[in-house]
């Protein structure tokens, strides 16, 4: 099969300097949804054809599979396929896809596709309460597709069908070739109409079949940041439906956003405004609490993560408590049963087993062996402003609270910082190491007082 997929349009009611088609749902362009999809297809050719200020799809739309047919200006969808035409196989029939109609299901498409043949193409169809604006499926009296009336062209008769052309069609190769060497644009808006092949096929005894998606969502194109929004929203209830139904609970189904791919073990449970990106696995019976935002992050059985929590490319190991209000930056990998706490950032880190920092500190580049008590405010110096370096802290060592270790910094195992110790050598093993000066106090001292005047 030949994919062409449509995407000149300017999208000129999005007002946005960024080409609609790139314009995210679910944090991927809707180009890219439409492409994902007819990759499962596995056609032998794709056919993208863009358009005006196209150059940003070019850079952000990437495959060997792909390609590219410019369409300047636009004249309409069929002078849209026009362009396609070089890229496309006889042999195979050509499946039309709309770049900015992200949600068609595979199984629809798959039910489409049967239909054609060298005698039959078929088109995607629906039946709207409000058809406004949408092309007609007009037939005949046995019921048998006549023609597609475009809205500004139909009669107020014709204006009365509800059932609708999707965009969505597939069309033998040779015939859709030659059928649209036959286009005018003699019509209300001027345009060279792809949906006037289906009169030139009625024509010529080829028929004209049509299949209906499951769901009418999945053929709702974007034009506005309002139906953007409304996509969504559906691609959103959609995924939290599937998430409810494999075993996860959600504390509303409504508050929910998943970018990308969540998967989850048995009984994980989700408290609501959670925002999940790129690829996030969450192992059996983790807790996420309110609010928080977890990226390219894998979470190990029973981890609890509390409110206000960030996460960034990190790794969580088993049974470990996380937040509130704690940030996991790339590169962090924390064994079982870590606790890191509020306000506390992890950055390039290592934490091993039965570790803990459970207040305002900064552990960067950092190897922190089992058993390691962080105190409050600890902070590893690993940054002199040109260049980063790396602290060892090795097994059972305690830091006391405030602590600044200035790397590059060895703590040998089992070692005590003491509160307040500005670490700038090595401190050895199974001993008390403090850099605090010695407090004292002055016996007659006298607190200033107000002079009179
Ligand atoms: C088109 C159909 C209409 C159908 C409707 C469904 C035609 C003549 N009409 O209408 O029957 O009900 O879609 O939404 O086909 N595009 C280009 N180049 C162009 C024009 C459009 O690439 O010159 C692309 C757009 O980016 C979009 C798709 O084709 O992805 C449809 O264009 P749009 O202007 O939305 O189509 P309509 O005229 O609304
Ligand atoms: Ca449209």
């Amino acid at each position: 099969m030949n994919i062409v997929i449509l995407a000149a349009g300017m999208g000129k009611r999005m007002r946005s300097a960024l080409p609609k088609v790139l314009h995210p749902l679910a944090g991927k362009p809707l180009l890219q949804h439409v492409l994902d999809t007819a990759r499962q297809l596995k056609p032998t050719r794709i056919c993208i054809v863009y358009g005006h200020g196209g150059e940003a799809v070019l850079q952000q739309i990437k495959g060997d599979d792909l390609h590219w047919a410019k369409q300047e200006p636009q004249l309409g969808t069929g002078h849209a396929v026009q362009q396609a035409v070089p890229f496309l196989d006889d042999a195979q029939p050509t499946l039309i896809l709309y770049g900015d109609v992200p949600l068609t299901r595979l199984s629809t498409l798959q039910t489409l596709t049967a239909q054609v043949s060298t005698a039959q193409m078929a088109l995607l169809t629906v039946e709207l309460d409000d058809p406004t604006g949408y092309g007609r499926i007009v037939r005949d009296a046995n019921d048998t597709v006549q023609q597609i009336v475009e809205h500004k062209d139909a009669t107020p008769a014709q204006r009365m069908l509800s059932e609708i052309n999707t965009g969505i069609m597939v069309v033998p190769t040779a015939q859709l070739k030659r059928w649209l060497t036959r286009l005018s644009n003699n019509n209300a808006q001027g345009e060279y109409y792809l949906t006037d092949i289906v009169a030139s096929a009625v024509a010529e005894g080829v028929t004209v079949a049509t299949a209906a998606p499951q769901d009418e969502w999945e053929t709702l194109g974007v034009n506005s940041r309002l139906q953007m929004a409304e996509l969504e929203r559906i691609y959103q209830n959609n995924l939290a439906e599937e998430l409810l139904e494999q075993g996860v609970a959600l504390a509303d189904p409504a508050r929910i956003d998943v970018r990308g791919t969540l998967t989850c073990g048995r009984d994980v449970f989700i408290d609501v405004n959670c925002v999940f990106e790129g690829e996030v696995v969450l192992s059996d019976g983790v807790q996420i609490a309110a609010n928080c935002v977890i990226r390219n992050a894998h979470i190990d059985a029973g981890t609890q993560i509390a409110p206000f929590t960030h996460i960034d490319d990190a790794r969580v190991g088993a049974g470990g408590k996380v937040g509130p209000f704690a940030r996991l930056r790339p590169g962090t990998v924390l064994a079982e049963d870590v606790h890191i706490g509020n306000f506390v950032e992890v950055k390039n880190s290592a934490i091993a087993a039965h570790s803990k920092a459970n207040h305002l500190a900064y552990v960067g580049d950092a190897d922190v062996g089992s058993n390691v008590n962080i105190g409050a405010g600890t902070i590893t110096c690993n940054y002199d402003g040109a260049n980063k370096f790396r602290t060892t802290i090795e097994d059972d060592v305690f830091i006391g609270s405030d602590t600044q270790l200035v790397a590059p910094v060895r703590v040998g195992k089992g070692a005590t910082l003491g509160a307040g110790t500005t670490l700038t050598k090595d401190a050895p093993a199974g001993k008390l190491t403090v850099s605090r000066t010695k407090q004292v106090t002055l016996e007659n001292w006298q607190r200033p007082r107000k002079q009179d005047k």
